[in-house]
């Protein structure tokens, strides 16, 4: 996979693409502008949200056309559904954006089922757009603002399934970490968190401080620190951006990898495990 960083790239970029040459400066300057005076990457890139919804809600939330916005919402939707998704399940969206997802999840969805968060207040009022325009009014959604992803407002092991598409691709390894490690309190025995995110096959790289380039084996090694089993899905392919998808487990079995150390207690032939997850007197 390219690194879209490097400079070699963008010259041959623009040898190859001379009309995209202005659309990058000026993206550059406007990065520059909307990241000074920002102390922290959340305010600096609810900024660039502001901007972009600004211009087009569609393709602020990463879609070319309104026609691709609907389509990519359902390919979203029908995902989960292929994998089980129940009416009466509830669902935590991370970074729901205008709820191009979570418009058919709250359809589909028993009432007050759907949670959704985000941290640009503009994408959520255009998300209350969207509800009230299908006339989802009656299924009581929930659409909060946040500053961080630690959750801490949420219960306990409540969520049957956790779904950010297209969120860490936005967000530094902090963000990301911080994340990973919430979900687990939130998350209800059996469920699963499945995100997406851009991949770095070499150096881990960023472009423009809002693209994030992720190694496979970064999240990986980030899921297994917080007692997860992180599985790519090889069903799930993005045609338009190419995102990989990760669905985070609760890890219950031993794993070859745990720290395991077998003892015979002398009272018996019994064999005791001692491991992470299952310890014994
Ligand atoms: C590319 S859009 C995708 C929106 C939605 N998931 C979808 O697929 O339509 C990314 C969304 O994530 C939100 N976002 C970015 N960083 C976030 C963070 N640290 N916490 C919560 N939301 C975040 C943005 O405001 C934006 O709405």
């Amino acid at each position: 996979m390219t690194n879209r960083s490097r400079l070699s790239y963008k010259l041959a970029f623009a040898a190859r693409h001379p009309g995209q040459i202005v659309p990058y400066v000026r993206r550059v300057c406007v990065d520059a502008w909307l990241r000074a005076g920002r102390r922290d990457h959340v305010s600096y890139y609810r900024s660039v949200m502001k901007y972009k919804a600004a211009h087009n809600l569609d393709v602020a939330v990463g879609s070319r056309s309104h026609d691709q916005w609907v389509e990519f919402g359902q390919m979203q939707f029908d995902y989960l559904a292929r994998h089980g998704l129940e009416p009466g399940d509830q669902v935590l969206e991370i970074g729901c954006g205008n709820l191009r997802a979570g418009r058919l999840l709250i359809r589909y969805l028993d009432p007050g089922h759907y949670y959704g968060v985000d941290i640009s207040p503009e994408i959520l009022v255009s998300a209350q757009q969207v509800i009230s325009d299908d006339g989802l009014q009656d299924k009581l959604s929930n659409l909060t603002l946040v500053t961080d992803l630690t959750l801490e407002f949420l219960p306990p092991s409540y969520f049957d399934v956790v779904h950010a598409n297209s969120v860490f691709t936005h967000c530094p390894i902090d963000i990301v970490e911080q994340s990973i490690a919430s979900v687990g309190r939130v998350m209800a025995p059996g469920a699963f968190f499945d995100f997406t995110f851009y991949r770095a096959d070499g150096d881990e790289y960023q472009v423009h401080h809002e693209d994030f380039y992720y190694r496979t084996e970064t999240l990986t090694a980030l899921a297994a620190k917080y007692g997860f089993t992180a599985e790519l899905q090889d069903d799930w392919h993005d045609p338009w951006d190419n995102q990989p998808k990760l669905r985070l487990t609760r890890r219950t079995a031993l794993s070859s990898l745990d720290p395991i150390l077998v003892i015979q207690t002398p009272a018996s032939t019994s064999f005791c495990v001692k491991h992470p997850d299952n310890l014994c007197n």
